[in-house]
């Protein structure tokens, strides 16, 4: 593991050129000899930004671990240029797994199948099955192809904090446990692909992403059944703190809640600086609220894709301002919201712990 901060290096790839200038070529090349030698590498896809290396090497896979401080318990994703190189890790590919494959890649759908033994047991957390995804991002798909490996990669943040949507926020959690961060902008979606078990009969949810499950069902033509012990767990673990890991938490203290205004009156008169997060920023009662010193009003999209996008970087954002609590509207209780209250329930988690 280096010992000082990595570089960052910017890769400017114009919008309509199919490949990039030749600085940013010379940056990606060097990301590539870092992943072939077990290095780890902070790079940008559609959904976040995620900490690569070669996912057939496990020493390497070691290495995600131990930056991450990671349990080794939790299965790293692998990426693949594309569903050939997924069936080379694969001892099964069911027919659901290829219809996702078919239609989601590239893109942020994640699918869980039967693994085969080239993928080191460190990878899947010593378990039978391999998550796989194909990234929808060419700075992401450049590496895997250049390098020849399909790479493993998580978030590129410390364990149990937000993930980062831009090469900043990847510099500020993992600072000299990265070897190099290339820079690609902010990532589309701004939160994590969707998960999907096809090893489950009938297939599962595992993580609610950018893809929902009206969408999945639409192209699949069968009932998809969201786990939703992640979701509904997590409204437990708020009022039972501390019985389940956190997730995706800011530093500061967040809560959902039906009736925020009154909350934020109320904690205004107990004398707390607050962030409040709302789309209601019209309402006469935000505005009355809004004057205060001790309120930051932020306005958040309407369409769960759009509020998505801005998620984790609002978060981040507001950890700078160190302020004592995060006040957020509960989002729609729809299926097109679920990831996004998937996130939000467990950040919320870290206001009783
Ligand atoms: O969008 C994403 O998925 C990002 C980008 C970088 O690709 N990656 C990401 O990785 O979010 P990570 O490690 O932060 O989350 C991976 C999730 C975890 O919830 C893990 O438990 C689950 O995928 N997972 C990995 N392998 C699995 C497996 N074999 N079975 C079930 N769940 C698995
Ligand atoms: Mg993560």
């Amino acid at each position: 593991m280096a010992s000082r901060l990595p570089d960052i290096l910017t890769i400017d790839w114009p919008k309509n050129a199919t490949s990039p200038t030749p600085a940013a070529q010379l940056a990606l090349k060097r990301a590539v000899q870092l992943v072939r030698s077990g290095g780890l590498v902070a790079l940008p896809t559609e959904t976040v930004y995620g900490l690569a290396t070669d996912a057939l090497d496990s020493e390497s896979v070691d290495r995600i671990f131990q930056a991450k401080g990671r349990p080794a318990t939790n299965p790293l994703i692998v990426h693949v240029a594309d569903k050939e190189m997924a069936k080379t890790l694969a001892a099964d590919w069911p027919d659901t797994a290829d219809a996702i494959a078919s239609h989601f890649w590239p893109g942020p759908a994640t699918i869980v199948v039967p693994k085969k033994k080239i993928v080191p047991d460190n990878v899947t957390a010593g378990g039978s099955t391999v998550a796989l995804r194909c990234p929808d991002h060419r700075i992401m798909q450049w590496i895997i192809n250049q390098s020849g490996y399909p790479l493993a990669a998580p978030s590129a943040n410390r364990s149990e904090s937000l993930s980062p949507t831009c090469a900043s926020h990847v510099l500020e959690s993992l600072r000299h446990r990265v070897d190099l961060i290339l820079d690609g902008g902010q990532c589309v979606h701004g939160i994590e692909s969707t998960v999907i078990d096809c090893t489950a009969t009938p297939f599962q949810i595992l993580r609610p992403g950018p893809i929902d499950r009206e969408h999945l069902e639409s192209i699949l033509g069968e009932t998809v059944t969201v786990n939703t012990q992640s979701i509904d767990m997590h409204q437990t673990q708020t009022r039972s703190p501390g019985l389940h890991a956190r997730h995706y938490a800011p530093k500061t203290p967040l809560e959902l809640t039906t009736d925020a205004a009154s909350r934020v009156k109320e904690l205004l008169e107990a004398g707390s600086r607050i962030a409040w997060m709302t789309s209601h920023i019209d309402d006469p009662v935000t505005r009355s609220l809004a004057s205060s010193h001790n309120v930051l009003v932020i306005p958040v999209p309407k369409t769960p894709n759009a509020f998505a996008a801005m998620l984790y970087a609002t978060l981040h954002a507001i950890d700078k301002r160190e302020l004592d609590r995060i006040i957020c509207d509960d989002p729609p209780h729809t299926h097109s919201w679920e990831a996004i209250r998937d996130r939000l329930s467990r950040a919320a988690t870290v206001v009783d712990s």
